[in-house]
């Protein structure tokens, strides 16, 4: 029985209601629903509207059903009810008779299920921070095993500096960091309950709001009831803090693809976590790193369409909110699975430290060392910056690395080069004086990972 066939004389369409219908989706709010249940019945015997019996009933036959659902997540779907909602009324009358009918009273199926989608979010934030946190120390992980191994460093994909792959995953964990902050301020926002709304103009129920707030776990309950039963921005929170997770991800992966080519060749995956090519015998793909950066496509997708979804809707409740929780759901697993597969990726990838430490001497890296040397000698930079330039030409047409040039070359351009340049152009030279806070030098490494490992004990 549908839980407003009164007015109506005959049946919907069969694929209409197929069409209208969500449980096919939303029986994963079972254990919410039973549980926003449980609270609002607390209410109604408080506000009187039920007796105490009746309330113990109702309290039995939900907690039942919970242990029911705990034990069966997929149970609803054996049932051909309209959606979450309908299912336990259904249940709840299959179990007790008519006192579940009564559990309806003063509420809507619109606040009911903004709340029902707030605590399942709550839920998921939580296991979202646990998995970016997993990741973070895998990442961490791997900084510390890899603080001193110098790689080459890029801007516009050309050999820039040299750098350490400690710094590079560093710099991961800071923006995994920034991702757990998103999650926390999510979950500020999630924190008021609309229980209580009705269905959009409040409820004639005397109940407590913010006593009902406060069974359920929240902060606080909404203060506007039409806003509350038509808010969505807690779902698009959690789109925007997914994508821009999912973002993070997809960079990192794309470096990591680089490093693991033939060109490059600076890191390697262990088997298992690549895959080979059918044909190809050779071949030892990135497959799943890959993966962290086609599955972008679809977390963003579904953020675009909540945002299109909720742009131009009239207060307060549109059957297009239905449209919110696929895309949610689906978006917040592949994040989490994402972040896992991250976790489980990190500790099969290695360096290529003596080949990776050969590849930074290349491509002329030790350049803004070169001018560095020159300001020391009292050059002002701009102009040791032009000099240089016309080193690594002549270097380009020697067919040589700078520090192969000639002392009596180099002087041609600038007199005031010495033999002491030719330290100054070793490869570690450069790299250990980037000492200022947050530089890749080896000794600010080691500290931005105590730093970044106190955060994660205190998390
Ligand atoms: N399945 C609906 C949704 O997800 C639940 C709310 C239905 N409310 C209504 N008035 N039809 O949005």
């Amino acid at each position: 029985m549908s839980l407003w066939g009164g007015r109506f004389s005959s049946a919907n369409a069969d694929a209409f209601r197929q069409f209208n219908d969500s449980l096919a989706f939303d029986y994963v709010l079972a254990p919410y629903d039973i549980q926003a249940s449980r609270a609002w019945t607390a209410a109604l015997a408080e506000a009187g509207l039920i007796s105490a019996n009746e309330a113990a009933q109702l309290q039995q036959a939900l907690a039942e059903l919970g242990d029911a659902v705990a034990a069966e997540p997929r149970l609803p779907l054996a049932t051909p009810a309209e959606d979450i909602h309908s299912w336990v009324e259904s249940q709840l009358i299959e179990k007790i008779g008519d006192v579940a009918k009564k559990l309806h009273t003063g509420r809507s199926r619109n606040d009911l299920i903004a709340t029902d989608l707030r605590l399942w979010g709550k839920q998921r934030i939580h296991e979202l921070q646990e998995a970016c946190l997993q990741a973070i120390q895998a990442l961490l992980a791997f900084a510390e095993r890899y603080a001193d191994a110098i790689i080459p460093g890029y801007t516009h994909l050309q050999r820039a500096q040299p750098i350490v792959a400690g710094h590079w995953a560093g710099a991961y964990v800071q923006m995994l960091q920034r991702d757990v902050t998103r999650l926390r301020e999510a979950a500020k926002r999630i924190d008021s309950c609309p229980l209580g709304s009705g269905a959009l103009a409040g409820t004639t129920a005397a109940i407590d709001r913010h006593w009902l707030a406060q069974q359920l776990g929240f902060r606080q309950a909404c203060e506007n009831s039409l806003d509350a039963v038509s808010d969505r921005d807690f779902v698009l929170d959690l789109l925007n803090t997914a994508s821009n997770g999912m973002m993070h991800l997809s960079r990192l992966a794309e470096d990591v693809i680089f490093y693991c080519s033939g060109e490059s060749a600076c890191f390697a995956m262990s088997d298992a976590i690549s895959t080979g090519s059918s044909l190809m015998p050779q071949k030892k793909n990135p497959d799943l790193f890959e993966l962290l950066r086609g599955k972008c496509g679809r977390v963003f997708g579904h953020q675009q369409a909540l945002l299109v979804t909720l742009k131009g809707l009239p207060l307060a409740y549109n059957k297009d909110m239905q449209e919110d929780k696929e895309g949610v759901f689906e978006a917040l697993a592949q994040w989490q699975q994402c972040l896992a597969m991250l976790a489980l990726a990190m500790p099969e990838l290695s360096v290529n430290v003596e080949h990776a430490q050969q590849q930074a001497q290349l491509g002329y890296s030790n350049a803004t060392e070169m001018a560095d040397y020159l300001v020391s000698k009292g050059v002002p930079f701009r102009d040791a910056h032009h000099l240089t330039g016309s080193l690594v030409v002549l270097a380009q047409q020697q067919g040589k690395a700078l520090e192969q040039l000639d002392l009596s070359d180099m002087q041609q351009i600038s007199a005031l080069i010495d033999d002491d340049v030719y330290p100054a152009l070793a490869l570690t030279y450069g790299l250990h004086k980037r000492q200022a806070l947050g530089g890749t030098a080896p000794a600010q490494v080691h500290y931005a990972i105590k730093r970044a490992q106190d955060w994660l004990h205190a998390a």
